[in-house]
């Protein structure tokens, strides 16, 4: 099946894609073993779009428990190429506020104990260490904002994702020497599996979405997970569109 023109990895608040139509459910073994549920095959303006709900389309799996090896194994092995991961996010600075989308071009990773790299044994030689100074595949980036603007979405081009082990909401300490070490974003589930596209060989990029300050930089005593679903869903409206877009690039 090689005529998925992209995959879409949704996080917190995004179980599925609205508006794909005939969808198939492809049940996908792996030999990192099962990503986190079917793999969801449908049309959205007329190209194959491939989903997957990174926690479970239940959310059953937290950010340290999510086997995103097999994820992107199984998307890989249903003929994708392309990924789009969505990502529900904190916002640290200025101009990365609640509803705000944003696609990062840096990454600092701050999660410990997951597996984080395919080459576990022997081997690997030259493919072992890949390159990671960019971590967002460039030109998937440019397709996406190309696509945000091509259908009147607003999204921030650039800033820096840093990814934390959670499930916690972070201390207010912590979030401020992140903004020291120059994250605007704070989420659970950028790391590994940026780093394990790029091993993948597949093209990868995220669409951050905003759901709330992180601790201590907004007015609000603390994260709820109302507020944090209720902001998910406002700036989502775009999304089907910006995706249906990006498929046709
Ligand atoms: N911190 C980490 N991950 C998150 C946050 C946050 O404030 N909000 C949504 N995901």
């Amino acid at each position: 099946m090689a005529d998925i023109a992209l995959a879409v990895i949704g996080g917190t608040g995004i179980y599925k894609l609205a508006q794909l139509d005939d969808v198939e459910s492809l049940q996908v073994e792996t030999r990192f073993g099962a990503p986190s549920g079917p793999i969801r095959v449908g049309r959205l303006h007329g190209r194959r779009i491939a989903f997957l709900a990174r926690h479970g389309e239940g959310h059953s799996l937290p950010p340290h428990k999510v086997n995103y090896r097999a994820n992107l194994a199984a998307l890989q092995q249903a003929g994708a190429t392309r990924i789009l991961a969505l990502n529900t996010v904190g916002g640290i600075t200025d101009g990365f506020g609640p509803r705000v989308l944003a696609c990062p071009d840096q990454v600092i990773d701050y999660t410990w104990g997951r597996e984080s790299t395919i080459w576990d044994g022997e081997g690997g030689g030259e493919a072992l260490h890949v390159d990671f100074g960019d971590p967002y595949t460039p030109l998937l980036r440019r397709r996406i904002l190309d696509a945000a603007r091509v259908t009147g979405v607003a999204v921030v081009d650039g800033g820096c994702y840093g990814a934390t082990q959670g499930p916690r909401l972070e201390t207010k300490a912590e979030i401020a020497r992140m903004r020291r070490d120059g994250c605007d974003l704070v989420g659970m589930t950028g790391m590994p599996e940026a780093a394990l596209a790029r091993e993948f060989g597949l093209e990868y990029a995220c669409l951050a979405i905003v759901a709330n300050w992180a601790a201590g930089c907004g007015d609000a005593a603390e994260i709820t997970l109302d507020e944090v679903l209720a902001n998910v869903a406002a700036a989502s409206a775009g999304l089907p569109g910006l995706v249906g877009e990006l498929a046709r690039g």
